[in-house]
């Protein structure tokens, strides 16, 4: 039986960054005819079994265009639902209020002033991807400028307190596939790295990682409570990836939970997660 698998993509990288490039044969040997579109391009995406979101990384600014597109695509991973939520960090204070341990979040809606903290700190859009709009500033500093740059785009700025373990030790991501445990990555400090040529990102130092149980334990409780608010299973998610890091104190924090269209590092982990993706699509269709 063949089934037809569209991995989506922007018309800039219209086959990706090359982080999928294992996906596409495994996907095959499960017997799926595979191809690549652009979100925005002119493809028929209603007739595909899976439509699978993987490099729409231009979403950012057209996030309503995007989402309604999202919706028309019935066989859309993760679903429209999800990505509706996803797609606005705004969702850290929901899991904050669920009791997940969330690096702290201050939400600056347009309109409102924001206050700076005395130590370092982020502020970055709340709706965003691959770094853009992020920018570090000194304890003390007056980021008023680019709060407001922020808000004429419509966005609402995040303030956070700088978590300077990621110089140390980087993020941890890990890595679900139909909501088990798959693998992990580690990725180097962001703010203040070049961006890629494309210009939709900027360029990321990964490697593969062995994740510590308390690393584990705190994405489980990600998972279980992003799950209960959107209403499903686990298991409904085909992929998610919890990007933690560590605290003053040393304890894992959550800094992003991905399920839109994550680089899921199969260049940095075993050959067989790709094939424990495309079995993750299967399952989702049976
Ligand atoms: N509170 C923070 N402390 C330290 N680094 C941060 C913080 N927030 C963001 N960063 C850096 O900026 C990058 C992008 O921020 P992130 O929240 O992951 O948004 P996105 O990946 O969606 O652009 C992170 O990978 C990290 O390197
Ligand atoms: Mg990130």
């Amino acid at each position: 039986m063949s089934r037809g698998a569209i991995l989506v993509s922007c018309a800039e990288l219209p086959t990706g960054d090359g982080d999928d490039d294992a996906v596409v044969p495994a996907l095959e040997s499960l017997g799926f005819s595979v191809s690549w579109a652009p979100w925005d391009s002119s493809v028929d995406f209603s007739s595909a079994d899976a439509v699978i979101l993987r490099a729409t990384w231009d979403y950012p600014e057209r996030r309503a265009e995007f989402l309604s597109w999202c919706e028309s695509v019935p066989a859309l991973y993760n679903p429209a639902a999800v990505i509706r939520w996803n797609t606005d960090k705004s969702y850290l204070a929901e899991l904050l209020d669920a009791g997940v341990a969330v690096v702290p979040t201050v939400l600056v809606p347009p309109g409102d002033a924001a206050r700076f903290p005395s130590s370092d700190f982020v502020v970055k859009p709340s709706v965003g991807a691959g770094s853009r709009g992020a920018a570090k500033f000194a304890g003390g500093a007056d980021a008023t400028s680019h709060v407001e740059a922020l808000h004429a785009e419509g966005h609402t700025a995040l303030i956070q307190p700088y978590q300077s373990s990621v110089d140390t030790s980087g993020e941890l991501a890990l890595v679900y596939l139909g909501g088990i445990y798959s693998h992990a990555f580690s990725k180097g400090a962001m703010l203040g790295s070049t961006m890629d040529d494309s210009g939709l990102y900027l360029s990321e130092s990964l490697a593969a990682a062995s994740p510590s149980p308390d690393a584990i334990a705190l994405a489980e409780d990600v998972l279980d409570a992003a799950s209960a608010l959107l209403g499903i299973l686990r298991a409904e998610l085909l992929y998610a990836r919890v990007d933690l890091v560590r605290g003053a104190d040393g304890k894992p924090l959550l800094l992003e939970l991905e399920l839109t269209e994550p680089s899921l590092g199969f260049r940095q982990t075993d050959p067989a997660a790709a094939m424990r993706f495309a079995s993750a699509v299967r399952q989702q269709l049976a």
